[in-house]
């Protein structure tokens, strides 16, 4: 039978501008921050991916001359992507990517700041619908706190009305040949502070639309590590060694009198290997037989801690720090509470974290099982990690 079904609605087909012409001071950093990493890929290569699924064609990324590879890089694969060299203003890098857009000349145009990389479709729709009846059209959201006018001795001048104001965010959409005639002839501020200033004064309708909180410009390190803390996470680790006669019994770095110690490869710290488990579970690499394979002889009778130490450098160059341990050491004998004290200390020395957040707690099994008689002692261990760094 044939498909009688209406057809879905064509696409408003539209071009987009991307500015990442900035140097990204307020933010720090070795690169500018639109390159550095954000929620597991560049931070631009987010609303870029937004924008082509959307069906923006092309995407044109405003550019200083010397971030070409980063951009190469962050964005490589997304159909539709060209450069464009960048300006001294922000309003100078928007004006460079119109002029790009000359021969093919689009009726709809979105601008978009890089630094804003959460970019929700239903604000880009939104737009889109607007701009039939508007030169312009941009998303806002309402001023909540109130509002105060400091004076330049730092006092209260005054109180500004906060119901008539409104936040502006990017993407803002535009008629094309209106929006390039205004940045143009701009004679206003070198440095204006969004296009839609830049076309309100040639006195465009421009329509205000829903904005979103997502769409927040990330400025400053501190917007870096808050969407990174999203990125926590943990690990968990457990081991078991034999208990025998003849052996020393190291359990967190620390030797222990008892009747029998713990056989295996290394020192068969127990504990510490359940933690260095943990950490490398929590990111995500392997675990201790991959980095100390039992099979080479380097590791014969090795001193646990410097296992632990590795993984928490792993984990530091995998951008994580540890935030807490828990440890529980299984076992009938021999008592663990008269050593805490310094367990904690030695594992505190080996990952660097205070000893309030390293729990070693001890359980018997009641007599049950391996350890209940004593053949062996069970260590479970785990860790919570967050992101570091950009
Ligand atoms: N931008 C640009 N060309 C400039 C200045 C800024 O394309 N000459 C872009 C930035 O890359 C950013 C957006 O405009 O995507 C908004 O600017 P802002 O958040 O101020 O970024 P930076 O100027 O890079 O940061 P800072 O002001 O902290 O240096
Ligand atoms: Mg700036």
């Amino acid at each position: 039978m044939a498909d009688t079904s209406n057809p879905s609605p064509q696409p408003v087909s539209f071009a987009a501008i991307v500015v990442a012409a900035g140097k990204g001071l307020r933010a720090g950093g070795e690169r500018p921050k639109q390159f550095c990493e954000w929620r597991g890929k560049p931070l631009i290569r987010h609303s870029v991916e937004t924008l082509a699924d959307a069906g923006s064609n092309p995407i044109l990324v405003v550019l200083a001359s010397d971030t070409q590879d980063l951009a190469e890089r962050a964005l490589a694969g997304i159909e539709g992507v060209k450069f464009v060299q960048g300006g001294r203003t922000r309003q100078q890098s928007v004006a460079n990517g119109l002029e790009a857009l000359r021969e093919q000349a689009p009726q709809t145009v979105l601008i978009h700041d890089a630094a804003r990389p959460d970019l929700p479709q239903s604000v880009i729709d939104r737009l889109l619908g607007a701009l039939s009846a508007h030169s312009g059209a941009i998303p806002v959201l309402p001023v909540v706190d109130s509002l105060a006018i400091a004076q330049e001795d730092g006092t209260m001048g005054g109180k500004a009305e906060r119901e008539v104001l409104r936040r502006v965010q990017t993407p803002q959409a535009f008629r094309y040949a209106e929006i390039l005639s205004a940045h143009k002839n701009w004679a206003g501020e070198p440095d204006a502070g969004d296009d839609a200033q830049v076309l309100a004064q040639k006195g465009g309708a421009i329509a205000l639309v829903q904005g979103d909180e997502r769409l927040k410009k990330v400025t400053f390190a501190e917007d870096f590590v808050t969407a990174q803390q999203a990125q926590f996470r943990i690990g968990q680790g457990f081991d078991v060694h034999r208990l025998i006669e003849g052996e020393e019994l190291w359990l967190c770095g620390v030797q222990i009198p008892h009747d029998k110690g713990l056989s295996g490869h290394s020192d068969a710290d127990v504990a510490l290997h359940a933690i260095t488990d943990a950490v490398l579970g929590g990111i995500g690499d392997g675990d201790i037989g991959t980095h100390f394979p039992p099979s080479d002889p380097q590791w014969r009778g090795a001193r646990s801690a410097q296992f632990l130490e590795h993984a928490v450098k792993l984990a530091d160059e995998a951008g994580y720090a540890l935030g807490n341990i828990d440890l529980t050491i299984i076992c009938e004998a021999p008592k663990i509470g008269p050593h805490r004290s310094s367990m904690r200390e030695a594992v505190s020395a080996m990952t660097g974290l205070s000893t309030d957040a390293i729990s070693i707690k001890a359980t018997t099994t009641e007599r049950l099982g391996f350890t209940g008689r004593g053949e062996g002692i069970a260590a479970q261990a785990i860790v919570s990690l967050s992101a570091i760094r950009p």
